[in-house]
């Protein structure tokens, strides 16, 4: 299991829509750890949505502060951690997921086309401003796959349903 094999913490990255917090709360339930998300924790740090930290401090700035939470919660155990979509965009997020060595990233996958869908189908779409610049989704999306695919374990979801995903994800992981 999980616990046995020394592993400390399930990072879960992959673009919006990918399922990171809805699945990374049930994995984390189903064994036993916290559950974190990176959104979440800089939200509650700054006192600001994601949303208007993008607007008063730029991408820029959301970017710096996701690097700086990331640092804050690797350093914790029997957790299960949600990454935003974009935070591997940045060199300093990727160099602490590699130098991470007894965390599991886990990068969930599915089409782009899938991955809008469940976005539109989820309250909150306006609190995602890179899901509102539609034009530059695409492009956006291939050039953060070659740093998804740093992941250790890759878990394609289409087709599955979240229950489904929980359970391959289980898998893969114990
Ligand atoms: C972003 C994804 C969001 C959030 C922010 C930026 C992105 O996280 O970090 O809105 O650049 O793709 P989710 O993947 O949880 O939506």
């Amino acid at each position: 299991g999980a616990q046995a094999s020394g592993l400390r913490a399930v990072v879960l990255t992959g673009f919006m829509g990918a399922g990171k917090t809805t699945l990374g709360r049930l994995l984390a339930a189903e064994l036993g750890w916290e559950f974190r998300d990176l959104d979440t924790e800089i939200a509650q740090d700054s006192g600001m949505t994601v949303a208007d930290i993008f607007r008063a401090e730029g991408e820029a700035g959301f970017r710096a502060r996701e690097m700086e939470m990331l640092a804050r919660l690797l350093r914790r155990e029997r957790m299960v951690l949600a990454l935003g979509g974009g935070a591997v965009e940045s060199e300093g997020v990727r160099e602490q997921l590699a130098a991470c060595k007894d965390a599991c990233v886990v990068y969930l996958s599915a089409p782009l086309e899938a991955l809008v869908q469940r976005c539109l189908e989820q309250p909150g779409a306006a609190e995602r401003p890179v899901l509102a610049d539609r034009e530059r989704l695409r492009s956006r999306w291939a050039a953060r796959l070659p740093y998804y695919e740093q992941a250790h374990l890759r878990l394609e979801t289409e087709g599955l349903s979240p229950a489904e995903s929980l359970q391959a994800l289980i898998a893969l992981v114990k």
